[in-house]
């Protein structure tokens, strides 16, 4: 792919609600300010973040299907869908470029069924409990990987 290598940034259910869910969990941040940091990162690290947010199922793979030879990697906090969502982790494999798991929160250290994920295996990387800092790192991650 030519120019700037293009990451797609993509969150899924209630995290349009960030600012308004428990902060001690995701801390004050809107989703549109986090992602507005992200783009910037990105831009400092000379790649192109492209966001999307959606609560629905079918949007989202969707919204993936369309990514399939399009991107040079992502960035994907699934939220719920982590942790059951079989047909997330199914459209992710087929991305044919790295991502990495983030979120905002410590899943390791809260309610046991946000332990497990069904796309860790996939992942190049998976990052928790730092809050947006887990997406300047990621983007530090995909640098790595992307040309
Ligand atoms: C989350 C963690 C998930 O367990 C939760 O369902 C979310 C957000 C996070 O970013 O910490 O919605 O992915």
């Amino acid at each position: 792919m030519s120019g700037a290598p293009r990451i797609a940034l993509l969150h899924g259910p209630n995290l349009n609600m960030l600012g308004r869910r428990p902060a001690g969990h995701y801390g004050t941040v809107s989703l549109r300010e986090l992602e507005e940091s992200v783009r910037a990162w990105g831009e400092e690290r000379g790649m192109r973040v492209v966001p999307f947010q959606t609560n629905h199922e079918g949007a989202f793979l969707e919204h993936v299907h369309g990514l399939v030879g399009a991107v040079d990697g992502a960035i994907v906090n699934p939220g719920a869908w982590t942790h059951y969502q079989w047909s997330i982790r199914d459209a992710l494999e087929l991305l044919d470029a790295p991502f990495v798991e983030v979120h905002l929160s410590d899943v390791e250290a809260r309610e046991p069924h946000r332990r497990s994920s069904v796309i860790r295996d996939l992942a190049a990387a998976a990052i928790w409990g730092k809050g947006p800092e887990g997406y300047r790192e990621a983007l530090d991650v995909l640098g790595g990987l992307v040309s």
